[in-house]
């Protein structure tokens, strides 16, 4: 019989694998402690913009007309446990506050619920990024004869639903054989079609987590780094980056220069691997994050000095700044730790009139910063400003017409902190345009 899946908690990960279950064919069961977000998720609806997510969903979730009926959603920990064969746990690790190290209150809270309620000969499968150590620790939690496995998830926002259906690899840390065989029989489907399947220990599978999250980040601050280099000496890092992305070792992905990286994973993923080093006594082994996290915190205050070089005055008072961007990415509402809402914030507390505008995160925005202006377009943010920043790099804001701009701008200087628009372009339409890294004509 096929098998039967539950999937605890409904965020980004949650929602995204639960649809991505059921599209693999199990019956699944997804749970969540708020009752609102159940709701939402019944109807097929989902709390935040991910691309296919939502016509993913109104494919399997019962009730819905012409679904397949697979997916159903509940609150109660006593139905997930008697329902489920496999049990993916998929809620939230955010920073603690005021700390380097995540939060594992709702991981903890979630192996409590499941444990009393789980049936013996089941298997409880962690996906959330959690210090490594945790799988050992939270499988003395479990009941005798059921077992744990670590099985991270890599998806990036903009692409969950994509990157769930076709993994570049699935990394399952297990104990059992028997675990390792129901895994295979969960992720079949990608096998079959070439996404590798990994078997480590648990504080390997764990480790490989984190470790990607900061090879990335590395990867992002060290072309930021050259960025700095290239601004001192004249340089183009776009140019350095084509040219040294060229080298297959090297690689051409994630070498864009801009104001950083954000979001909810990869600065809270540094900082807890670091933390975590640290009580294990192999902090030494990972200082340079450190250094990572600074040259990438030193972009958006770069930013800033731009805006204010660009407009040639030592204050913001007065100075209209337009804002394209709010999200920490394109393709996605998700304005945590967004380096283009922190650059705007920045200099709205320096006295500068922003306005901010982006297709999808406004509403995010509004109650994360609700002392900032919001326009309903890119044109309305753009009229009458002094400055327009360029700061996340939607497609919509590559499109745009700079001569149509032009027209309803009280200056003509653009700060692309993304270097996804044209310059040619712009400059072609009157604009000068100028970019992190890049020399200014
Ligand atoms: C990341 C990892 O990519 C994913 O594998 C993991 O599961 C979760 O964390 P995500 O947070 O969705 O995914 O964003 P990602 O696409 O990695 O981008 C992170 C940030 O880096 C964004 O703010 C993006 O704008 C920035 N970035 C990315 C750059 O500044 N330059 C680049 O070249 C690439």
């Amino acid at each position: 019989m096929a098998l039967k899946i539950t999937v605890i908690g409904t965020g980004y990960l949650g929602a995204t694998h639960a649809a991505a279950m059921a599209e693999l064919g199990f019956e699944v069961l997804g749970l969540d402690v708020v009752p609102e977000k159940i709701e939402l998720l019944s109807s097929g609806r989902v709390p935040m913009y991910e691309p296919g997510l939502e016509e993913l969903l109104a494919k399997h979730v019962a009730g819905i007309e012409g679904s397949t009926g697979r997916l159903r959603f509940t609150t109660s920990w006593e139905e997930v446990g008697a329902f489920g064969d496999v049990h993916f746990v998929c809620v939230n690790t955010p920073q603690k506050h005021g700390e380097y190290a995540c939060d594992m209150s709702y991981v903890d809270a979630a192996f409590a619920s499941l444990a009393p309620v789980v049936r013996g000969g089941s298997l409880v499968v962690g996906k959330s990024t959690v210090p490594v150590g945790s799988a050992e620790r939270l499988s003395a939690l479990l009941p005798e004869g059921v077992d744990l496995a670590w099985n991270p998830e890599f998806l990036r926002e903009g692409f969950a639903v994509d990157d769930t259906l076709h993994p570049d690899r699935i990394v399952v840390g297990v104990r059992s054989e028997r675990a390792e065989k129901l895994l295979r029989e969960v992720y079949a489907g990608p096998v079959s079609e070439g996404s590798p399947f990994v078997v480590t220990d648990y504080p390997t599978a764990e480790l490989v987590k984190t470790a990607a999250n900061s090879f990335l980040a590395t990867k992002i601050s060290f072309i930021n780094a050259m960025a700095e280099v290239c601004e001192a000496a004249g340089g183009d890092v776009a140019k350095l980056a084509e040219a040294i992305g060229h080298d297959e070792r090297i690689g051409a992905k994630f070498l864009r220069a801009g104001i950083g990286f954000g979001g909810g994973c990869l600065p809270k993923d540094i900082r807890a691997f670091m933390a975590r080093a640290g009580e294990l006594g192999a902090d030494q082994a990972l200082t340079f994050l450190r250094e990572i996290d600074s040259i990438n915190m030193r972009r958006r205050a770069q930013m800033v000095s731009m805006t204010r070089e660009a407009l040639g005055v030592d204050s913001f008072l007065g100075k209209r700044v337009a804002v394209l961007g709010a999200t920490f990415k394109p393709d996605s509402d998700d304005v945590r730790d967004s380096p283009a809402l922190n650059v705007a914030g920045q200099i709205q507390l320096q006295g500068g009139q922003v306005t901010v505008y982006d297709p999808k995160g406004m509403e995010n925005a509004r109650r994360l910063f609700p002392t900032l202006v919001y326009a309903d377009s890119a044109l309305e943010a753009v009229r009458g400003a002094d400055v327009v920043l360029h700061l996340t790099e939607w497609s919509e804001f590559r499109d745009l017409d700079p001569a149509e701009l032009g027209e309803v701008a009280s200056s003509r200087v653009v700060l692309d902190g993304r270097n996804t628009l044209d310059p040619v372009r712009w400059r072609e339409a009157g604009w000068t345009y100028r970019a992190m890294g890049r020399p200014s004509a």
